[in-house]
């Protein structure tokens, strides 16, 4: 049976998601995340639901030995059979960390740990376990973009450089505000997105990567550290029209949720890898990212720092430069 691993696929458009997989294409699924009883919770419904075989792996995504031990227990079931195939890979997990700066356990502050440097590792980890016709997809955010509406509002991103990330705020720098750190993470996440396609494309893999703009999506709990006012103001239809009006992209936690299981399994998205697909107002589209994310020189300075900040080893990858170069 092909099976979706996905990443925060217990709550918000994940678990959209994961229903939409579960119950449309009757994929198996594997939870991925941190808080096992929401997962075990949401697993069980999957199950009660759609009939499929649901597996919870512990993850936490900004946690580098985390994202090690989960990609070996999937590997591990693979070589055992408990998973069949790994057809999708949804590296979807992530969120807006307000209030005083925080840092993950390998010193690195925590929107870029766990929104961009453990899916980066997890696909870096997994890619090679995966079906031919596998897909991986990151979810990434309209607001990486600063030419957008998006992109202004939550604050406009900078320098997608993963040192300057990793370590904002450390000795007496001036920390990055939570809009930007949230935004650049995103900006990373699409040029990671496109400069796995094309080390996979160079290293004979047909595994597709795609990146995914679910639009905004205030039903969820993207939202929950912020004061309870704003919280309660974003979903009012206030807000809705103010922002359709204003041009914001708009996303809803079932179309979101739907359009990323599409990605993930419809045979309609086998082409697209490389490219940048938005949930927008009940349209699924493709469409241009932003003008940096297409910056190659850039996405390969990226992939060097990601490589060395989540030190990964030449027998963890077939995708460093050497060995690409090499082969
Ligand atoms: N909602 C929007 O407006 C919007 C717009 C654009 C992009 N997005 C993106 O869409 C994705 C899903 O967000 P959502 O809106 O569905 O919000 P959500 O309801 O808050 O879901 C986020 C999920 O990510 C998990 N997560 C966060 N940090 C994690 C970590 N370090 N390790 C493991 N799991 C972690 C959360 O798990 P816990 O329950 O354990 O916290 C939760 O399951 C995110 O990447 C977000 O950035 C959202």
């Amino acid at each position: 049976m092909p099976t979706a691993l996905i990443t925060g696929g217990h709550s918000g458009i994940g678990y959209s998601c994961a229903r939409h997989i579960a119950s449309h294409y009757k994929w198996d699924l594997v939870l991925a995340g941190r808080s096992p009883e929401k997962m075990e919770q949401a697993a069980e419904n999957l199950r009660r639901e759609a009939g499929v075989k649901v597996i919870t792996l512990a993850l936490d995504t900004s946690s580098l030995a985390s994202v090690r031990a989960a990609a070996a227990q999937c590997t591990s079931m693979l070589d055992t059979g408990e998973v069949v195939s790994l057809d999708a890979l949804l590296c979807n997990a992530g969120g807006r960390f307000d209030g005083p700066l925080k840092y993950s356990e390998d010193g690195y502050e925590v929107t870029f740990a766990g929104n961009c440097l453990g899916h980066f590792l997890l696909a870096c980890l997994l890619e090679a376990h995966m079906a031919p016709a596998g897909r991986i997809i990151f979810t990434a955010s309209g607001t990486h973009n600063p030419d957008t509406i998006d992109g202004k509002m939550v604050g406009a991103v900078v320098e997608p450089d993963a040192l300057l990330l990793a370590n904002t705020g450390k000795n007496g720098s001036k920390p990055i505000s939570a809009g930007k750190r949230y935004s650049t993470s995103k900006l990373c996440n699409i040029l990671n997105a496109y400069e796995l396609h094309r080390r996979l494309r160079r290293s004979g893999s047909s595994v597709a990567v795609i990146a995914f703009d679910p639009g905004s999506t205030p039903e969820t709990g993207f939202l929950r550290a912020m004061p309870g006012p704003v919280q309660w103001l974003a979903k009012t239809g206030f807000m809705t029209w103010l922002s359709r009006r204003l041009g914001v992209t708009m996303g809803s936690v079932g179309f979101s949720g739907a359009s990323l299981a599409r990605l993930a399994a419809d045979p309609a998205f086998g082409g697209s890898s490389g490219k940048y697909l938005q949930s927008n107002d009940g349209r699924l589209i493709e469409t241009r990212s932003s003008t940096l994310s297409y910056d190659e020189d850039k996405a390969t300075r990226l992939w060097a720092q990601m490589e060395a900040l989540a030190r990964l080893q030449p027998e963890e990858t077939r995708l460093s430069a050497s060995q690409l170069t090499r082969g």
